[in-house]
This record gives structure tokens, sequence and C-alpha cells, in this order.
């Protein structure tokens, strides 16, 4: 028998990405389940495949939209009434929203994503956490991002969203340290699942890279199992990313995930080298430009040389991004190599001792 049979896991967001995946290890390792989410019908039917294919005993769907007012209480007086035990709580269901922040992107969504990503998982954290302290028993994983670490033109609500979930989570593995209760972090990259189609980024240049969301999955559990107090999904090129989001001024991250966050060209990319010099070009024609004829101009020619460099600097920041990402890959590639070497050394070194020993 499994030592987590008869345990229960409630996790939010399960219906599809992440959160499926993680409800799936969860009930192969024998919990059983409080799916929590929208889509009933999808809910059902994941309860009935957990069933047949690991013989979950209990699986409860609780259908709730967790952007709606006072949502995690709901469901918690659900589980109460139910007489369920929560030994693991998984905050997954979240959402994003692509756009200039100012101009683009709609205020009912900003704030029912705001309420979802932030007011829910709080809430739910406080009202799970207490009785998980109650018991001195009990497990937390939230779902921040690697976007929690670094500004996020263009997704910025959504990054501020993630960067609270970061902190908050942070903060209390620290409230919680000397408890038999722990909390984790989750913060993946840009992973593939229907996020970028939901939240209207379908087409960005971050989406070139997608990670798998079972990876995603299996290191988020591993590290909650762990007791860790976070986890970058993706080994060493994700590391990278996080040590560098450390220690970059933020402007020149905002500009690196500008690029990033950029719509993809419609015809094929000029190669890096060539990038930096029409990049570089363009800017240098738009500051002599601006330079000499920005004074005596009119109105209407100052607004388009406003407009032209700041295209420039668009192109800047789609170049200093694929920099950053050769940067990054060079550092892994060396730090790979180093390995290799030091592994042969080491058999060598093996060799020739046995051969002096012989
Ligand atoms: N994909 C990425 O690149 C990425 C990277 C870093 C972090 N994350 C985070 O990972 C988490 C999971 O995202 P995913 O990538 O797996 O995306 P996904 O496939 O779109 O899953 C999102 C989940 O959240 C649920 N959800 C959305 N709005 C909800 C609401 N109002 N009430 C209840 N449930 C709701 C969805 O269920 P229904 O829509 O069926 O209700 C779905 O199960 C999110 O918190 C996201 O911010 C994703």
């Amino acid at each position: 028998m499994n030592s987590e049979t008869g345990k229960t896991a409630l996790i939010t967001g399960a219906s599809s990405g992440i959160g499926q995946e993680l409800a799936k290890l969860f009930a192969q390792d024998g919990y059983n389940l409080v799916l929590v989410g929208r889509s009933e019908e999808k809910l059902d039917r994941l309860a009935d495949v957990f069933k047949s294919n690991y013989g979950t005993e209990n699986v409860t769907v609780i259908n709730k939209n967790l952007a709606e007012e006072d949502a995690a209480q709901d469901v918690y007086n659900q589980v109460k009434a139910k007489n369920i035990t929560v030994n693991v709580l998984v905050n997954d269901a979240g959402v994003g929203l692509y756009g200039l922040f100012a101009t683009d992107t709609d205020w009912e969504r900003e704030k029912s994503m705001i309420h979802l990503n932030v007011l829910t998982l709080t809430q739910m954290t406080k009202l799970f956490l207490y009785d998980m302290l109650a018991r001195d028993e009990g497990k937390i994983l939230n779902l921040a991002s690697l976007l929690s670490i670094t500004p996020t033109p263009l997704m910025a609500v959504y990054a501020g969203t993630k960067a609270y979930v970061y902190n908050f989570t942070q903060s209390l593995v620290n409230e919680l340290k000397d408890t038999n209760v722990s909390i984790t972090a989750l913060l993946p990259n840009a992973t593939d699942t229907d996020f970028f189609n939901k939240a209207g980024a379908e087409n960005t240049k971050v989406t070139d890279e997608l990670q798998d969301p079972v990876m995603v999955a299996k290191d988020g559990y591993d590290a909650l199992m762990a007791r860790k107090s976070k986890v970058v999904p993706g080994g060493l090129k994700n590391k990278s990313y996080e040590v560098l989001s450390y220690v970059a001024p933020q402007e020149t991250l905002a500009a690196v995930m500008r690029g990033k966050m950029s719509q993809k060209p419609d015809e094929e990319e000029p190669t890096i080298s060539l990038a930096w010099g029409i990049g570089i070009g363009i800017a240098v024609i738009a500051g002599i430009a601006l330079t000499i004829g920005y004074k005596n101009t009119s109105d209407f020619q100052k607004a388009r040389y406003r407009y032209k460099a700041r295209s420039a600097g668009n192109s800047l920041s789609d170049t200093l991004s694929s920099v950053v990402d050769k940067v990054v890959e060079t550092v892994v590639d060396a730090y790979q190599n180093t390995k290799e070497k030091a592994g042969k050394l080491a058999v060598k070194g093996e060799e020739v001792e046995e051969e002096l020993a012989a």
C-alpha cells in the first residue's frame, strides 16, 4: 500500500495544463482528490479516468468560478461539510492577459485575474493552512512563475500577480519553518498549455520555446514532497535565467522581456549579428534625426520622430533578448563541457591509479 493512500489533495485548475498533470501524479501516488474549477464536465471525466486507471477511491468535484467574491470560503465550506481533511493544497488555477496596460487590456478581465491569481489563492491558503497548523501536518504548492522575478511589459498585471504569489509564499516559508507544514512555490518558464491562447499571447516570441507540462508538474511535485521552499523546473538554463533576474538591473530585464513578449515577425528573423546591426543602425539614424530636426520642427514631425525612436527601441530590446538567450546558452554549454571534461579526467585518474596499483 502506498504511504499516501487515504490522504487528500485539493487541486484548483486541475481541468487542464500543469494542474491536470499534478492531479495525475497525486492519483498515481494513491491520494484521494478534490478537484475545483469551472469545467465540471471535464473534471468529472478526469475523476472517472483516475478511478479506472489508478484505483483512486474518492474524487470530489467542486464546480466553482474562483474569480468570484468569497469563492475560497465557499470551497472551504463545501469541503468541511463533506468532512474531508485536506492534507495537500495546490493553488494552480490562474490566468494571464496580454497587451499594453494603458491602452489594450480590459479592466474587468484584469480585476478578475487579480481576484483569481491573488485574492482566491491567498484566502485558500489562509483557510486550509489554519487547519493544517492545528494538526501540525500538511503541504501547500503555489503556482508562481519565472515572471514572478522579472518585470514583464505586455503582461504587466499578470507578472505582478505572480510576483505577489512568490513573495507571499517565501514569507510563509519562514513563518512555518518550525512546524510540520510546508509551502512551496513553483516557478515554471513558458509551458506548453492553453495558457497563452487564453491570455491572447499565442503569437508571441516567448511561445517559440515551450516546456513540457509533464516535466514542470513532476519537478513541482517532487519539490513539494521534499518540502522545498521553491523550484524552477527545466534544469540549468532556467536556473541561469533565475540568477540573471536577481543580478541584472530591472530596466534591462524589462527590455529583455519586452523582446520576448513581442509578436513574432511574419517573415523569417534575421540572424543575431544582422539584428544587432539593424537595431543599432536604426537607433543611430533615429538619434541623429531627432537631434538635428527635433527642435525646429512641427508637432506632427515631432510625433513621427518619437514613433521612430520607439520602434528603434523595440528592435533593440528584441536583439537584447536574443543576446541574453545566447549568453545563457553559452554559460550552460561551458558548464556542461567542463563537467564532461572533469568526468573524463576523473575516469583517467582512476585508470592511472589502477595501473599504478597493478
Ligand atoms: N503555461 C505557462 O507558461 C505558465 C508559466 C508559469 C506559470 N503558469 C501558471 O500555471 C498555472 C496553470 O496554468 P496552465 O499553464 O496549466 O494553464 P491552463 O491549461 O490554462 O490551466 C489553467 C487552469 O486554471 C483554471 N481556471 C482558470 N480560470 C478559473 C476560474 N475563474 N475559476 C476556476 N478555475 C479557473 C482552468 O480551468 P477552467 O478554465 O476550465 O475553469 C484551468 O484548469 C497558472 O496559475 C499559471 O499562471 C503557467
